[in-house]
């Protein structure tokens, strides 16, 4: 499965830039294999998104400028308002009106905790709430913006897989001799996933100087929450009483690449220097998993046939399944799917089959079975 051939992923919200990268230029970006601009029509005023197409020529708007502010397209000047609306054609009589018609086609985007969303569906939900991220009490650090050769489907899937850690990870935090997890349940509550799992977790040194742990080996339990299908926060507790709430986003730029977000929030007051220790091991962890998930095929199996699972990949199975029901939603998959390999370039030119039929859908609410 691709991105593209899921429209309900398009009615959700994506981290598309840092707050702070949108100033008083207007920005590209990708969202499932679409162009988009974000500009800022003030210092202080609130963000914007369109297609990044202007309605007059087709102009890129994201190499236009922000002037007294309205933005003003590079090709012949038109200039639109924060609602997309054209404000000013420069080779009109200036007695004559604007057509309405000629406005950007706007899409939805809100700013929280420091990142720029956007939503080009119509969104079934809102920006997720991440209590941690803006509790007092808490300190926000943001650790990781790039964009890499990866799915947003591998990348959340990565985020979700527990077991991977004392492998994946045995340079900084796990341990190929401990590759065993707690027992765990897998609870599903519509589209959500939760569930709690305790592992032994190796100490490097820098974790030490994060963590205040002295051991070689510690154990950690991580409460992990699919909270949407690419937003995952996993609370990772520590023997000591810390907590560091792990947030990931991916944001399908198209099929085969995707913006990487993780930020974190700690209870424990930290430091600048501390600040940047934490964001440091956590980049190292993640540089590890990019080296894996870089040269992992981007098509998805949401077909449990596809794979051979153990009672360690429950939660990642479950994961299939939540894909597959909102799949079956609005598929542009077919029954013949060739192994749900089609893009959507190739499902624009075929027809719009029995889509995801003969999927197994789970009643919304119920546990995964722990088998
Ligand atoms: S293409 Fe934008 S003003 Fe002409
Ligand atoms: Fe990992």
């Amino acid at each position: 499965m691709f991105v593209s051939e899921v429209p309900a992923l398009q009615e959700f919200w994506y981290p598309v830039a840092r707050s702070d990268a949108v100033g008083d230029a207007p920005r590209h970006f990708r969202l499932f294999g679409d162009d988009y601009v974000v500009w800022r029509p003030g210092p202080d005023a609130d963000v914007h998104a369109a297609v990044d197409e202007c309605p007059h020529r087709a102009g890129r708007l994201s190499q236009g400028w922000i002037e007294d502010g309205a933005l003003v397209c590079p090709y012949h000047g038109w200039r639109f308002d924060g609602t997309g609306r054209c404000v000013e054609i420069p080779q009109k009589e200036p007695d004559l009106p604007v057509p309405p018609r000629a406005r950007v086609k706007s899409v939805l985007a809100e700013e929280r905790y420091g990142l720029v969303w956007a939503c080009v569906g119509m969104p079934r939900a809102h920006v997720p709430d991440l209590p941690e991220a803006e509790a007092p009490g808490w300190t926000l650090i943001h650790e990781i913006f790039d964009v890499w050769s990866a799915s947003a489907t591998r990348l959340i899937d990565n985020a979700l897989d527990v077991s991977h850690l004392s492998f994946v990870h045995k340079g900084t935090i796990g341990d190929p001799k401990h590759p065993k997890l707690s027992d765990f349940r897998v609870e599903r509550d519509g589209y959500r996933l939760r569930f709690t799992v305790s592992y032994t977790s190796r100490v490097p040194e820098i974790q030490r100087r994060n963590v205040g742990i002295t051991t070689e080996h510690t154990t950690r339990t991580t409460h992990a929450e699919l909270v949407q299908p690419f937003v995952f926060r996993g609370l990772l507790e520590y023997e000591n009483g810390i907590k560091h709430v792990l947030y990931r986003t991916a944001t399908p730029v198209d099929d085969r690449t995707s913006i990487v977000c993780q930020f974190v929030a700690r209870n424990d007051d930290p430091d600048p220097d501390r600040q940047v220790s934490i964001a440091e091991l956590d980049r190292m962890v993640q540089n590890e998993d990019r080296q894996i998930l870089e040269r992992i095929d981007p098509d998805f199996p949401i077909d449990l046939n596809a794979e051979f699972h153990t009672r360690a990949d429950r939660m990642t199975v479950e994961y299939r399944r939540v894909l597959a029901d909102l799949a079956q939603e609005t598929s542009l998959l077919r029954r013949e799917d060739r192994r749900w390999s089609m893009t959507r370039e190739e499902a624009a030119r075929g027809p719009i089959g029995d889509a995801g039929a003969g999927l197994a859908r789970p009643e919304a609410g119920a546990e995964a079975r722990g088998d």
